[in-house]
């Protein structure tokens, strides 16, 4: 079976009960057991829970995985990936990684003793070059958030074998429909849920894949210890969505096209930042590692702040919020709203501008996202 049918099938088949044809949302934390220790199958909803197994199967099937776990938050599924490293282990990550997830390293990580090397992904002999004997793992994102930089995910993979470091990769932007790193070699893949795989902005919710079962095994174990639990309902709504996973990427990539071209030489834009247009520098690079270029697309204005937030409070579609892989369009300024996490010299020094504008292409008719951007650029 293709990835889409197979998508479709798990999440429809019929319950041995009364055949329903979508599956029941077990909402109970706590499973009746037949003698003390003897359950079938489910004993506790932080555990395990059924809806949230026809989930975790959809999952390993999107990343080609043999093992998946759905979490709370993508947030949560960050921390999970880092589950196995250990106070005095060391991590070497991009330096214009998601904002979130810098707070992650730069508070939480450093405060488990876990130190973090930021450096710029775009020569890797930097990252050869930070990693030192106690290195455990390459954290990376491909294209990044949001500057829409591609990593050569292979290239990435060799130095973590040539040192014996874990590579993991938040694949969060391309979904598992345009880019599945484990097929290249990563070891972990992580999805914020909450984007493109649930598809409709009504849940946070992470996720992490894998063919290592001792990286599953330490996963799982952290999940449960932690209680980073997503609830049933939350796994409908995402199985729910999971079904038309493939036929949104492709409505999100042919608008982000389109949206693209359309801007890309307006007098008012400074520049796109889009893989798909051949004058984006990793255009070719995004064409052997990626099946599509994806919904997102930033882009410069040839304005100051207060000329972008003009812009950004003029748009009569496009909606101002952060998140992003909704049916709906977002747009957003990175500066101020996804990435305040980082201090400004660290976001100038990579280019998050304050003109920087990140949209997420929803489905719309294309023709309406145009005429939206084209009438909030002329109120600048
Ligand atoms: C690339 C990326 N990774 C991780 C996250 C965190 O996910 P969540 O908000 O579901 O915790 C986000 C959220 O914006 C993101 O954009």
């Amino acid at each position: 079976m293709k990835k889409q049918t197979k998508l479709v099938y798990l999440g429809s088949r019929p319950e041995p009960q009364y055949g329903s044809v979508n599956p029941p949302i077990f909402q109970t934390s706590t499973f009746a057991q037949v003698a003390p220790g003897e359950y079938k199958g489910f004993d506790y909803t932080r555990t395990d829970n059924p809806t949230r197994t026809v989930l975790q199967d959809m999952l390993a099937t999107a990343e080609n995985a043999e093992y998946a776990l759905a979490l709370a938050s993508g947030m949560a599924a960050v921390d999970c990936v880092f589950a196995k490293l250990k106070t005095g282990d060391h991590i070497v990550t991009g330096d214009d990684i998601y904002g979130g997830t810098y707070r992650y390293l730069l508070d939480i990580a450093s405060a488990r003793g876990i130190d973090t090397s930021f450096v710029s992904f775009k020569d890797l002999e930097n990252v050869r070059a930070a990693i030192k004997s106690n290195t455990k793992m390459i954290w990376f994102e491909s294209p990044t958030n949001p500057l829409l930089n591609l990593n050569d995910i292979a290239a990435i993979v060799a130095i973590g074998k040539e040192n014996g470091v874990l590579t993991a990769i938040d694949n969060t932007f391309m979904s598992p429909i345009f880019q599945n790193p484990l097929d290249l070699g990563v070891d972990i893949v992580m999805h914020s849920m909450t984007k493109y795989l649930n598809g409709h902005s009504d849940v946070i919710m992470g996720a992490v894949m894998t063919n290592r079962e001792d990286l599953y095994l330490v996963m799982k174990n952290h999940q449960n210890a932690v209680g980073a639990t997503c609830s049933p309902f939350d796994c409908y709504l995402a199985i729910r969505g999971m079904k038309t996973l493939s036929i949104r990427m492709r409505a999100h990539e042919e608008n982000a096209l389109k949206v693209a071209e359309a801007l890309n030489g307006h007098p008012k834009i400074e520049e796109v930042l889009y893989p798909g247009l051949p004058s984006h520098p990793d255009h070719e690079l995004a064409k052997k590692q990626q099946s599509g270029f994806g919904g997102m697309v930033s882009f410069r204005l040839k304005s100051d702040l207060e000329g972008t937030r003009k812009f950004l409070t003029s748009t009569k579609l496009f909606v101002l919020a952060v998140s992003l892989g909704g049916v709906e369009s977002l747009i957003e300024q990175p500066a101020t709203m996804t990435h305040f996490e980082m201090p400004k010299e660290a976001r100038e020094a990579v280019g998050i501008t304050d003109n920087l504008v990140r949209a997420s292409i929803g489905i719309e008719d294309a023709d309406d996202l145009i005429a939206d951007l084209f009438q909030a650029l002329d109120q600048i």
